[in-house]
């Protein structure tokens, strides 16, 4: 990170030398650390629209030019010749694994997997129709409480196993939060099939008859988990990093960060944008909701379309709408019609004034409900499916957060706008 000084002259003529930090990618950053200290003055972005909030070597996105990177490393190029379990190697270590290495770490979280019977007893107090978002919060919470013993953060070994658990862990338990939905016996994880095909085991076979594992569908689940496995600073990340940063049980970050994920602004958004294409219905109702998007005094958006970063188009959203076709020619569902509205609804919205001088685009959540539900994932599992990919970055973000000798509580100051200092008034005086 390299240095020059940005002068700041306050009204009444004080200047003040803020660093700039050069990083290897990406807008300088101004140092404003020091400003309340020598001119008495805070910082104001809500949202954090111009705000970085620490310095980190993960994931770099350039929203104008549509770049995604995990390391260094070109998503699309991830896509096409990587795993997920390797991409999580890379997010989690920083380089590509060697054959061995990636043989090592994919041994190890295929031998996490299994849960400690209390936590499957856990999923007998929810309700059969609880949301799986809700159940898996509350059960990666709950690892806290079971895996407690190795949650030094000090430690790395206790960083690798705590890692290791959120990786091998979230799918077992996706699927049993789906069993408990559709009333089904839990299926327990098989170590001998990799990491989407164990995912579909868990969630499709029953005990009563054999189940074939459709290789498209776990093909089509790596490349969705490949793109979903980080995203820098988004919300669900920067909620890990600050629950994390004042030493919470990791654990407890994970399942702060899988609360965040959940909101339709977030995560949220596949599940919404499936029930939008289905409320549209068809193709000749797509202008009425077209115009309820553009519509201020109408609360309704146009779900998967727009991203706070990406201006220009969202890369994994490109790389997505072609999986798209790829799975529904060959699971040959009956969603197509389906992908055929969303087809239809991306080109009306590119091709108008609103959309077009918004910058808004569709993003990654546009198209993965289309495939989920191809797949046969219902669509309260969509988020959850988002959550198991994305758990890798959240983990990878806490490692990195924690081990920072420069670290600190992540504490932001406020704009005070409530009442000015009052006396107290005895209740009966009151009126
Ligand atoms: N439909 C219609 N108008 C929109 C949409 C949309 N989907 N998205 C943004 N706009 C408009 C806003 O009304 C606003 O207009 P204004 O400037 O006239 O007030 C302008 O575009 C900018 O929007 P903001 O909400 O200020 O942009 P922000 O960066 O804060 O929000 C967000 C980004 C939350 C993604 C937003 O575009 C949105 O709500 N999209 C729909 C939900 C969605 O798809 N979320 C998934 C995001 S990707 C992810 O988390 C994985």
């Amino acid at each position: 990170m390299s240095q020059d000084a940005f002068r700041l002259t306050s009204p009444d003529g004080k200047s003040l030398d803020l660093p700039i930090h050069r990083g290897t990618c990406g807008p300088d950053v101004i140092d404003v650390a020091t400003l309340y200290r020598e001119q008495g003055v805070f910082t104001y972005d809500p949202g954090f629209v111009s705000t970085g909030s620490c310095s980190s070597d993960i994931t770099f996105i350039d929203g104008e030019k549509g770049i995604l990177m995990y390391r260094g490393y070109p998503v699309e190029q991830l896509a096409e010749h990587s795993s997920f379990i390797e991409v999580s190697y890379l997010l989690l270590h920083g380089e590509l694994p060697t054959a061995e290495q990636l043989a090592a770490f994919d041994r190890t979280i295929r031998t996490h997997t299994m849960l400690n019977e209390g936590m499957l007893r856990f999923f007998n107090g929810f309700r059969y129709d609880a949301h799986p978002m809700a159940m898996l919060s509350a059960v990666v919470g709950s690892m806290s409480a079971y895996y407690h013993d190795t949650t030094n953060a000090e430690d790395p070994e206790h960083r690798d196993i705590f890692s290791h658990r959120i990786l091998a862990k979230l799918p077992t338990i996706a699927a049993a939060a789906y069993k408990l939905n559709i009333g089904q016996p839990f299926m327990y994880p098989r170590n001998d099939l990799n990491y989407c095909e164990n995912l579909l085991h868990m969630f499709f076979a029953v005990p009563a008859e054999p189940y074939e594992i459709d290789p498209i569908a776990a093909e089509a689940l790596d490349l969705l988990f490949i793109l979903h496995a980080d995203h820098e600073q988004n919300c669900s990340t920067s909620t890990v990093r600050m629950a994390g940063s004042s030493g919470a049980n990791p654990y407890s970050a994970i399942a702060a960060g899988i609360a965040a994920l959940w909101g339709p602004a977030h995560g949220g958004a596949n599940e919404a944008v499936l029930s939008m294409l289905e409320e549209i219905g068809h193709a000749k109702n797509i202008g009425k909701y077209i115009e309820k998007a553009k519509d201020k005094n109408d609360p309704f958006r146009l779900m998967g379309f727009g991203h706070r970063v990406y201006k220009n188009f969202d890369p994994r959203a490109t790389i997505i709408r072609e999986m798209c076709h790829k799975v529904l020619a060959k699971l040959g569902r009956k969603d197509t019609p389906l992908f055929d509205l969303a087809l239809e609804l991306e080109q009306v919205a590119l091709n108008d004034d609103y959309f077009k001088q918004k910058n808004l685009y569709p993003n990654v959540d546009f198209y993965s409900g289309i495939i989920y539900r191809a797949l046969g994932i219902p669509t309260s599992m969509f988020t959850v499916m988002f959550a198991i990919g994305r758990s890798v970055g959240w983990t990878a973000h806490w490692r990195e957060m924690i081990s920072d000798p420069k670290g600190k509580i992540a504490r932001p100051r406020q704009l005070y706008t409530g009442s000015p200092p009052r006396d107290y008034v005895d209740i009966a005086q009151r009126k």
